[in-house]
């Protein structure tokens, strides 16, 4: 018999993703400096974030989200890099904001929405895959690793006011990937309701949605003091150096 559409091969139904990275904080606790510009082992710490989604075959296109300093004169190398591909719009007052805005100028034709901090650029494809695998229709997967210290909820002065049961905590890092409508729906109720969230997950949960957690990595390290440049450095190097 002659096949029905060629088309419609295995790879051509696996849905497109498109990427948002939030790069518009404004790095308070690093020393106030521009975080996604600041070099890592030679090239800037938004291009390691960037890197693995733009040459990823899933994704349909990217987003980066800037402050407005940054938006209005990007440096040479990410000006470059825009085109069908890679689109630049001002972020916000808040990660929520900065999100919500590269959101709603991500392609049409993009059913699943993978959003990345710039400030971990050690992230690698492999991690994204595993989130690819777990996300289904209204389900969310967000990238992951279990607390190893006991927990502490600590109150005034210091004093502890609970201690919850380690066995059942992760840390969420990112990426966290979502179908594009959940995604969109949960920002925008969240941005009516002047509501927002440190994560992604956390406004698709408010709103009653399913999330799942995957494996992420140990090595998936979020910048964020001046002395996380030099351990991502480290590990940089012994990542190179193992493969
Ligand atoms: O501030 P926080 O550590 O949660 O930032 C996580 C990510 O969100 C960073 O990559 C930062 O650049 C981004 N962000 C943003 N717009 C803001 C604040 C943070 O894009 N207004």
């Amino acid at each position: 018999m002659v096949p029905h559409c060629p088309a419609e091969g295995p790879l051509e139904r696996l849905p497109r993703a498109g990427v948002v990275i939030p790069a518009a904080g404004s790095g308070t606790r690093m020393g106030r400096v521009a975080k996604p510009f600041l070099e890592l082992a030679g090239q800037p710490v938004l291009w390691r974030a960037l890197r693995p989604f733009l040459g990823h075959p899933r994704v349909e296109g990217v987003v980066v989200a800037l402050a407005p300093e940054w938006f209005r004169s990007p440096p040479a190398w990410l000006a470059a890099l825009v085109g069908p591909r890679l689109s630049l719009v001002e972020g916000g007052e808040t990660r929520t904001a900065s999100v919500l805005a590269a959101l709603e100028a991500l392609p049409a034709g993009v059913d699943l929405v993978a959003v990345h901090d710039a400030a971990r650029p050690l992230v690698d494809p492999d991690i994204f895959d595993r989130c690819l695998a777990a996300v289904g229709p209204g389900r969310g997967a967000v990238a992951g690793w279990p607390a190893v210290d006991t927990l502490k909820e600590v109150g005034e002065g210091g004093r502890i006011l609970a201690t919850p049961c380690r066995e059942r905590f992760w840390h969420a890092q990112t990426p966290q990937v979502f179908p594009r409508d959940l995604l969109l729906s949960a920002y925008r109720e969240a941005v009516r309701e002047g509501r927002s969230g440190t994560d992604d997950a956390a406004l698709v949960e408010e709103m009653g949605g399913e999330v799942v957690m995957v494996e992420g990595s140990p090595w998936n390290l979020k910048l964020t003091w001046p002395e996380d440049l030099r351990v991502a450095e480290l590990l940089l190097k012994l990542k190179e150096g193992a493969g």
